[in-house]
């Protein structure tokens, strides 16, 4: 079974992916950019900077990159493919999922699945490209569970080489009740390769749906990665990581990206201490409060570091 890293804006940018897949590379089949979008009629700098082959290469290379996009249309698509093929991208992930309520409102992302229409005319860009590959990540509708019901001809008469199901809409953001019969019944209607995502933080989870849903053809996961940068390995080679083993990794991993934010941020030590912070709000959820609320204080990157060191010397 396929593990794909799940994007994750804020958090899997180019310096999480590039230390993840050194260290844990073999186990992850793809990795997805967080969503890039067209603002104020282009690419920010920041993002052309942060897409770019320059913090890609080694990825894109081995074609295990895939970028996602964010667009409200057709011409957005189109323009947001070109500039992104221009880097060597040759696949892209279209975002129908993200339920930020300014991104929805504006029927991007999730807010275009109650929009048949609309989503046809978007959808309609992978004709203007069809030496390219693509794939949808959508959720099971805005609203309502059974939304996507609408859209299912669409998607089954667009070629995809596979579509991601987050089984929650998107008035449910990432909490709640994931709803595993409507996931069900869409595996069932949508002709493509099925990607399940969602809520996946141990092997045991991944286990159980592969044995309920044989037809899935691969995992994403986000959030699960993020809280135990090993999981996929777990999964793949069925060999759980002792705690003590996962601090070290954690260890490495973490010199990795303090490395790479030193390098890749302008704004100074202030900026690199609260950037490294973020990593924490997911990374070891089982490292006890007190550890965490101190690395969460502290006040310069010498005493963050003696923190993290010790908060890791403590988890096993
Ligand atoms: C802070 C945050 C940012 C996210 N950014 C993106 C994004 O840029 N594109 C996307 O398709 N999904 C995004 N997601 C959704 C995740 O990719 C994933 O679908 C969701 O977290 C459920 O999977 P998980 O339970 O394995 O994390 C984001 C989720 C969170 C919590």
């Amino acid at each position: 079974m396929h593990i794909l890293f799940a994007p994750i804006q804020g958090y899997t940018d180019s310096v999480y992916r590039n230390a993840h897949n050194q260290l844990f590379g073999n186990s992850i089949y793809k990795y997805y950019t967080p969503f890039i979008r067209v603002e104020k009629g282009g690419i920010r700098k920041h993002d052309a900077k942060e897409f770019g082959a320059e913090r890609n290469s080694e990825l894109i290379e081995k074609g295990v990159l895939t970028p996602q996009i964010l667009p409200a249309n057709a011409e957005e698509a189109d323009y947001l493919i070109n500039e992104l093929a221009n880097t060597g991208y040759r696949e892209f992930d279209i975002n129908l999922g993200c339920p930020f309520p300014m991104i929805a409102k504006h029927h991007k992302g999730c807010g275009l699945l109650p929009y048949p229409d609309e989503v046809k005319e978007l959808l309609g860009v992978t004709e203007r490209h069809p030496d390219l590959k693509f794939s949808l990540k959508m959720r099971l509708g805005l609203e309502d569970a059974y939304e996507w019901k609408g859209l299912t001809t669409i998607i089954n008469s667009t070629p995809l080489s596979h579509v991601t199901i987050h089984p929650r809409t998107g008035r449910q953001q990432y909490k709640g009740e994931i709803d595993l019969n409507a996931f069900g019944e869409m595996l069932d209607a949508i002709q493509h390769p099925i990607v399940y995502n969602g809520d996946l933080l141990t092997p045991a989870d991944a286990q159980k749906i592969q044995e309920q849903y044989p037809k899935v053809g691969a995992l994403m996961i986000g959030r699960g990665l993020l809280a135990n940068p090993c999981l996929a390995d777990e999964i793949v080679s069925g060999v759980p990581t002792t705690q003590k083993e996962k601090a070290e990794k954690i260890g490495e991993l973490h010199e990795m990206l303090l490395e790479g934010y030193s390098n890749v941020l302008d704004g100074g030590e202030c900026q690199i201490l609260a950037k490294m912070k973020t990593v924490w709000v997911y990374l070891l959820p089982e490292m006890g409060k007190r550890e965490r609320k101190k690395i969460e204080k502290s006040k310069n990157l010498q005493e963050y570091c003696g923190f993290v060191q010790n908060a890791l010397k403590a988890s096993y």
